[in-house]
């Protein structure tokens, strides 16, 4: 280490789970951090909403600052630490000002950088300053430096990501145990794991912030996660988990980004993938994502999606980034080369379908089902039936052949208006990964 460099300096704003692991690891691995950094990563400041509340670390050596905003006024700071979230108010206030004050930002707020990316990324150009988000997808797994750097040389071509890993967790519960979603998520908040509020986990936003980050950087796109059709993990049954893997699957929430020549698609959905594969083995609270590209081929990265340790992790990664001196667009690229890419939404996709329809069970369903498959130019690959006894219900579970998306969505819209349908369909697509 150079003793002679200035040391690094920076301010906090948001003490949570993440700030707090900041803190800690800058204490705990001071020297390391110094040594790789070239000089010293210093906390001048901190700021959070309760000034009084014990959070386990000791904040007196620190300045307290009662609204973090005013940080950006502080001239000896190099760089602010986001940690407050939220894609309005606050969160962007903060990040605004403090971009226009000169200072770098250091961010784990996927929501801000999905929905304002782009603005956000014109005023750190304008400003020669650096807005870095590692923390903001996937938790402790390196991979915007991943796609910033070490796969920099390829023509990326696809993007799969567990980026929930709330869902990921309810997932493997309800396969582990056959129990259903809502106990399972019932449970996951008692312990902790899931939000009392578990809206942006399990409807699919959360992952769907951070995928469009992903999109960018793979694609050199702009961010649009206005043009990402979402869907989560509610209508998903134990059912559908057991009928999945006797067909040889997972379920899992899976982000989805293709490049097909000059058209990009984005999609944020629960998809069947094979339990064999890398990806449908990635259990539990664990994130991961699997990425394309033309020279590189498959790689993928697993690794814990959020909590105190993981998170820190990565913020501390981009601020050792900074006090070496890196300097990288946000995108990767310059705002005025990024793309602005029409994307398009999964039912521009092939896929196998997996289509689950609860049904009378009378003569001639069976036979109706099928039809309507053939009449929309599906073929099926496999089917399960199973008679309800004594309640004169059954489940159909088809699998199809390899088919365009939307025929299967055109041909489970026509079995919706049959009278033998006794509740909403479920289609999924399968992503042969
Ligand atoms: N709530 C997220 C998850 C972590 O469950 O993965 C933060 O994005």
């Amino acid at each position: 280490m150079s003793e002679d460099r200035k040391p690094f300096t920076i301010g906090l704003v948001g003490l949570g789970t993440v700030g707090v692991g900041v803190i800690k690891m800058l204490e705990q691995n001071a020297d390391i951090i110094a040594q790789r950094s070239g000089r010293s990563i210093q906390i001048k400041a901190v700021s959070a909403s309760n000034k009084s509340k014990d959070r386990g670390v000791n904040l007196s050596p620190y300045e307290w600052v009662d609204d973090g905003r005013d940080m950006a006024a502080i001239d000896d700071l190099d760089c602010i630490v986001e940690m407050v979230g939220g894609s309005e108010g606050f969160a962007k206030e903060l990040v605004e000002k403090v971009l226009q004050s000169g200072k770098h930002v250091v961010t784990a707020n996927k929501a801000l950088l999905a929905e304002h990316g782009l603005k956000l990324a014109q005023i750190a150009e304008e400003n020669n300053v650096c807005l870095m988000y590692e923390a903001a997808v996937a938790g402790g797994i390196p991979i915007i430096k991943n796609l910033r750097e070490g796969l920099a040389g390829n023509q990326i071509d696809h993007v799969y990501g567990i980026l929930n890993g709330t869902c990921n967790y309810i997932l493997t519960e309800m396969r582990e145990t056959g129990r259903n979603f809502a106990d399972v998520l019932q449970e996951a908040q008692e312990k902790g794991y899931a939000e009392a509020d578990p809206t942006f986990d399990v409807d699919g936003i959360d992952a769907a912030h951070k995928l469009v980050l992903l999109g960018a950087l793979a694609f050199g796109v702009e961010p649009d996660f206005k043009n990402l059709q979402i869907e989560g993990i509610r209508n998903i049954t134990a059912e559908d988990i057991k009928y999945a893997d006797e067909l040889g699957y997972r379920i899992k929430l899976l982000g989805v980004a293709h490049r097909q020549g000059e058209n990009f698609i984005q999609t944020m959905a629960p998809c069947l993938v094979s339990k064999k594969s890398a990806i449908g083995n990635v259990e539990g609270v664990f994130n991961a994502v699997l990425i394309h590209g033309d020279f590189v081929d498959q790689t993928m990265m697993e690794g814990r999606g959020a909590g105190e340790g993981p998170t820190a992790s990565s913020v501390v990664a981009d601020l050792i980034d900074l006090a070496k001196g890196v300097n990288t667009p946000v995108f990767n690229v310059p705002v005025g080369t990024l793309k602005k890419a029409q994307w398009q939404g999964p039912e521009t996709l092939e896929a196998k379908c997996y289509i689950h329809l609860h049904t009378k069970d009378d003569a001639g369903v069976l036979a109706d089902v099928t039809t309507c498959l053939k009449d929309h130019g599906l073929s099926i690959k496999s089917v399960i039936q199973r008679g309800h006894d004594g309640a004169q219900t059954a489940s159909i579970v088809i699998l199809t052949h390899r088919a365009s998306f939307m025929d299967a969505q055109n041909c489970v819209q026509s079995l919706k208006d049959k009278s033998f349908i006794l509740q909403e369909p479920l289609l999924l697509r399968v992503e042969d990964i």
